[in-house]
């Protein structure tokens, strides 16, 4: 075959995914193909756009179509079935061939298939890819990292799928190894934090100001034409009105209450955990997933233990409604400040050349956390590259002061009428620590001394020092 008949891009794993981003591939004049096992899939995609997209369910078939050095992305579900497929393509690929994983996959999984890959000469990228259905098709934010120099050969493809930001790409490469998986991890982390932050506060709005779905629209409506703009904020207005033809009720209020996940914000935690780097709000999100899948004991208890009846929300003249919306600012800067604390950390200790500004920059369209607080973020980053926590940036200093009294007022009514908001606690608590010199941390180590030896330190002493305490009373 002619190599300019060829295609200039492979994809195995036909899901929405895969057929999405072939078709934006296709629209940027590239052709390309895709493999699966389900030939239902296969003859789905070879009628989408027959000129430019072909559709394989023989391996072989599939990778000779394809243009050297033969580009081949995986959008299948991450863990094992990943391996499967790499080990698959080893039999029919040749060495300086590029292997692209698109999916969510761990980024330890990730070192482990860069390291084996390099050594048996083939190119691998980890690459996180952000945006859903309407993202793969219009234009995703992506995240790739690991080869470089195999990154050069795909960018100009990826650059143009790529959703485009004040005539900006939201593409770069992110830094070695696993930084692109790490980095779409920790997307994840942070958008798992701003939806349980939504989902509280639709809580507080419906079950202790006691508002119409109709009124809660409005004001997701009228936040998202302010500076609390963003993607999560817009589609959550559209679920607040959506009713099914005929309905006299919300469609929301069908949906069982209990959270599923796929484990990206779980591993975010635990990634964290391993670098001792506080993220508190993402913690909570992922734990009240969790929580919302004991549905039977929360049954039981909700019979046993009653509401709090003694107090009512103070709404006069939609005070709360002004200081929910800063509560919401503050603790959304504070989900994205832990989720870049947490980058800058694991930059730090895995050496992945991360930019930070960059990951802000690529981050502000095309994904799930697309915003326009992004915009401060990577403007707070490129005026200082080294910025360690975004609290300590002055703009965002400024406007994270101004809405302190919402945060307060937002978690205190809250906790006197019983409404659970976890994460805009964690929010608050995390700050209030944060900007503290002293915390109550000298009495932990006094008591893991009293009862274990281990010893302590003292404000201006050199060494380490243990005391016999129970001789002193
Ligand atoms: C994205 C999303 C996506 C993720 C879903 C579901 O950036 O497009 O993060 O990659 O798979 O949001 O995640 P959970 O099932 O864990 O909620």
């Amino acid at each position: 075959m002619n190599t300019e008949h060829k295609n200039a891009f492979g994809m195995i794993g036909l899901g929405t995914m895969g057929s999405n981003l072939l078709q934006n591939i296709a629209d940027h004049g590239y052709k390309c193909a895709g493999y699966d096992i389900s030939a239902d899939k296969v003859a789905a995609l070879n009628k989408l756009n027959p000129e430019a997209i072909q559709g394989f369910t023989d391996m072989n078939d599939f990778i000779d179509s394809l243009s050297s050095p033969k580009v081949v992305m995986l959008l299948v579900p991450a863990g094992k079935i990943v391996d499967g497929v790499i080990e698959e393509l080893l039999e029919v690929l040749e060495k300086g061939d590029i292997i692209i994983d698109g999916g969510n996959s761990h980024f330890i999984d990730t070192d482990r298939r860069f390291k084996d890959l390099e050594k048996q000469g083939y190119h691998f990228i980890g690459m996180g890819v952000s945006g859903g259905e309407e993202g793969a098709r219009r234009g995703p934010s992506m995240m790739p990292g690991g080869d470089q120099k195999a990154y050069e050969i795909v960018k100009p493809i990826l650059t143009k799928i790529a959703a485009q930001v004040k005539g900006d790409p939201t593409v770069a490469y992110m830094g070695e190894r696993s930084a692109g998986h790490f980095v779409k991890m920790v997307h994840n982390g942070i958008e798992y934090a701003i939806m349980q932050l939504i989902s509280e506060t639709y809580e507080v709005l419906k079950n202790g100001l006691h508002m119409k779905p109709e009124a809660i629209h409005s004001i997701f409506k009228k936040w998202n034409e302010g500076q609390l703009q963003s993607y999560l904020i817009e589609i959550t207005r559209d679920i607040l009105a959506y009713k099914k033809k005929g309905s006299d009720h919300l469609l929301l209020d069908d949906i069982k209450d209990e959270a599923k996940s796929k484990g990206t914000g779980k591993w975010t935690s635990q990634a964290a955990m391993d670098l001792n780097l506080p993220i508190p709000i993402i913690d909570i999100a992922v734990s009240m997933r969790d929580l919302s899948k004991y549905k039977d004991l929360r049954t039981k208890a909700s019979k046993i233990y009653p509401d709090s009846e003694d107090f009512q929300y103070d709404n006069k003249n939609d005070n709360h409604v002004t200081k929910l919306e800063q509560a919401f600012y503050f603790a959304m800067v504070s989900a994205y400040a832990q989720g870049m604390h947490l980058l800058y950390r694991a930059n730090e200790e895995y050496d992945y050349k991360l930019n930070l500004d960059l990951i802000a920059k690529i981050w502000r369209g095309g994904c799930i956390i697309r915003s326009e607080f992004l915009e401060d973020i990577y403007t707070a980053y490129q005026k200082n590259l080294k910025l360690k926590h975004l609290f300590l940036d002055n703009a965002i200093h400024q406007n994270l002061v101004e809405s302190i009294p919402g945060i307060r007022t937002v978690v205190s009514e809250a906790a006197r009428n019983g409404i659970a908001v976890p994460a805009f606690a964690a929010a608050l608590g995390y700050f209030d620590n944060f900007r503290s010199e002293d915390m109550p941390a000298n009495l932990i180590q006094a008591q893991r001394d009293y009862f274990g030896s281990h010893t302590y330190e003292l404000k201006g002493k050199e060494g380490t020092f243990h005391t016999e305490w129970e001789a002193g009373n």
